[in-house]
């Protein structure tokens, strides 16, 4: 039988996309499996799917970074986790945190990169010209939004597109790749 990989998610939203990677997860030949969840908001929907799902999670306030960053390191000795998704996570890791961890670390942002790094990304990109919105996994690294890209996907920008509709198109294009994007590290 395959032996997963522990993972880790961070979240700090509605974890649409923890719940596509919790389906996926559930697959045999899937490479990873979800130990672990952690918030740092503690009315984040996405910490009631993980206990819908019945995955350990943990809220941590990161109003002190250090203090939620060593709270983080502990557990993922603790629990031996070897991986972790950062999704809907809207914190930047320091580089100290990156560099302790030693493990992988990936990201999904709502934009083509290295297009429209950092936030209001939907809001950025209609007000281009260009015709195409999109997503990205990428490795996580101490630069913001800039490490190696695993995948992505491009979305059509339609003539009446509003934030609320790229949202929901990108959205979907993110619950897609994020789970090929983790197959695809591990192949
Ligand atoms: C997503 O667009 C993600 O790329 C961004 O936060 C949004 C919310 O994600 N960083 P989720 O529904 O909480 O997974």
């Amino acid at each position: 039988m395959l032996k997963k990989i522990r993972a880790c998610v961070f979240i700090s939203g509605q974890g649409t996309n923890l719940l596509s990677i919790i389906k996926s997860s559930r697959n045999y030949d899937f490479p990873i499996k979800i130990v672990l969840v952690i918030s740092n908001k503690k009315n984040a929907y996405g910490l009631k799917i993980a206990q819908k799902y019945s995955l350990p999670y943990k809220f941590f306030s990161s109003s002190n970074q250090n203090i939620f960053e060593r709270k983080c390191l502990t557990i993922f000795k603790k629990e031996k986790i070897n991986f972790l998704c950062l999704a809907g996570f809207m914190k930047v890791l320091s580089k100290k945190f990156i560099k302790s961890f030693r493990y992988k670390i990936i990201n999904i942002h709502p934009s083509l990169l290295p297009k429209y790094k950092g936030t209001d990304t939907h809001k950025r990109v209609l007000k281009s010209k260009d015709k195409y919105a999109g997503c990205t996994v990428h490795f996580v690294t101490a630069k913001l939004d800039s490490g190696k890209i695993i995948l992505q996907k491009k979305v059509l920008i339609s003539r009446n597109e509003t934030e609320k509709s790229l949202n929901k198109k990108i959205l979907k294009a993110e619950h897609r790749i994020y789970p090929q994007a983790i197959i695809s590290i591990f192949k």
